[in-house]
């Protein structure tokens, strides 16, 4: 058979072209290689650069090369945290002519660490639970939107830094199903994997000596069961208010986007007295800090970043003189800047600037996004000490020389 790439984005073949196809991937020459850190596979799978990307190419029999790349595009089209899909190559074949396993190429996510690399400087508890957290949004988002993942565990995620806590990704869909919506059961079956597999995966840790000894495994597990468990009654329960008490609705709503999610649809209903109002959300959409961000300055950011940036940004926006308060966006004859104005010049004169103060061989690593957060909380950790705003310049200047400096690849949350 001859070598095929089938890949999502027109541009990237050319350069996957460069690729040691005929080679199996376990003996790919280093030149190719990129040395990131990895977790545990039953596959073998490589970082590889072809032009100015990184890619993690994964040695996959045909039938799941096959099934795992459209699920992992279907993901990337509901918008839910996975690795990006790149290309399949079926059809390979070494120098003699004998068939080589096809592979499956996604695109290395930036910033990204398996759990393993995290937790070789002992975590604490603290940490782990956000972890845990993370993970449990992300099982949460992929039922929402009717996905049975089938093996979740910390070695099948990534973890991102999100402001103080973590985003989690899915890394490996081998063993997905995706439908118009999940059972109960095919939910509780997803739960029960994946407390196995975390459990195990702790103990695991525990027996190398890399767990902190506050850590028990398995009441660790069941924590994510209960985190799951209370997200999904929140997002989906239905509620039933008294109908002169319809502003509940409202809050609700506001409640769930505090928790970062959005409302697609709902449904109302009035009881047949007229006295009830029952109220079904269909939660849909996680991000809703994150779409907001972008709308407004074009920033991409994880939620929790975006939450924060937000702050700074409302709180900015009200201190400027043409500001108008209020989401009444005025028309081109009233007095005021509209937010998208306003928002630009933050990115500009305030967001920038902050940033740009950091020096780029220490912001390796780091997405602006994470630095300005990092900055805000230590101008309000500097400035609560000395009872007063210290501003942003020198609180950049504190930044690096007292947290920076001194982080090696810092992947533990303060
Ligand atoms: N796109 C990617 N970005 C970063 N790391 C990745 C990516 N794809 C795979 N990995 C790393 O490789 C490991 C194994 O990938 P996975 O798809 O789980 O393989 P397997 O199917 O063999 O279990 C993951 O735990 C992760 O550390
Ligand atoms: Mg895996």
């Amino acid at each position: 058979m001859e070598l095929q790439i089938t890949a999502t984005d027109p541009g990237h073949p050319t350069t996957l072209l460069d690729l040691p196809w005929d080679v199996p991937l376990a003996a790919w020459p280093e030149r190719h290689l990129v040395a990131l850190p990895r977790g545990i596979s039953r596959h073998v799978v490589r970082f590889a650069r072809a032009g100015h990307d990184v890619f993690a190419v994964k040695e996959v029999g045909e039938g799941a090369a096959v099934r795992e790349y459209p699920l992992l595009r279907a993901l990337a089209r509901l918008a839910v945290p996975a690795v990006d899909p790149v290309a399949v190559v079926p059809g390979r074949a070494d120098a003699h002519g004998e068939p080589l396993e096809p592979v499956l190429i996604t695109r290395q996510l930036k910033g990204s660490l398996p759990y393993r690399s995290m937790f070789e400087t002992t975590m604490r508890p603290g940490t782990i639970q956000r972890l845990l957290d993370a993970l449990a949004v992300l099982l949460v988002r992929l039922h929402l939107t009717g996905f049975a993942w089938g093996d979740c565990s910390l070695s099948n995620t990534l973890f991102r830094r999100d402001a103080g806590a973590y985003a989690a990704y899915l890394v490996d869909a081998e063993t997905g199903q995706l439908q118009p919506r999940l059972t109960d059961g095919q939910r509780h079956y997803d739960l029960d994997v994946a407390q196995v597999n975390i459990v195990g995966e702790l103990m695991d840790l525990e027996a190398g000596g890399s767990l902190h000894p506050a850590v028990d495994p398995v009441p660790f597990g069941r924590e994510l069961i209960d985190r799951y468990g209370a997200l999904w009654h929140e997002l989906t329960r239905t509620s039933v208010y008294p109908r002169d008490k319809r502003h509940y609705i409202d809050r609700r709503i506001r409640r769930l986007n505090d928790l970062g999610f959005d409302v697609a649809e709902m449904q109302i209903q009035r009881s047949p007295d007229g006295d009830h109002v029952t109220f079904l959300p269909k939660v849909v959409d996680a991000g809703h800090h994150q779409r907001q961000l972008l709308r407004l300055t074009g920033l991409d950011a994880e939620e929790n970043q975006a939450r924060s940036l937000l702050n700074d940004l409302e709180t900015w926006m009200a201190s400027q003189e043409d500001f108008v308060p209020g989401d009444a966006s005025p028309d081109d004859e009233a007095p005021g800047a509209r937010p998208e104005v306003l928002a630009h010049r933050w990115v500009r004169d305030v967001f920038r600037p902050a940033v740009r103060a950091v020096p780029a061989e220490l912001r390796e690593g780091l997405d602006t996004a994470q630095i300005y957060h990092e900055l805000l909380e230590h101008r309000w950790y500097l400035s609560e000490r000395a009872q007063r705003d210290v501003g942003m310049a020198a609180a950049a200047d504190d930044y690096i020389a007292t947290v920076l400096a001194g982080r090696p690849d810092g992947t533990d949350v303060p």
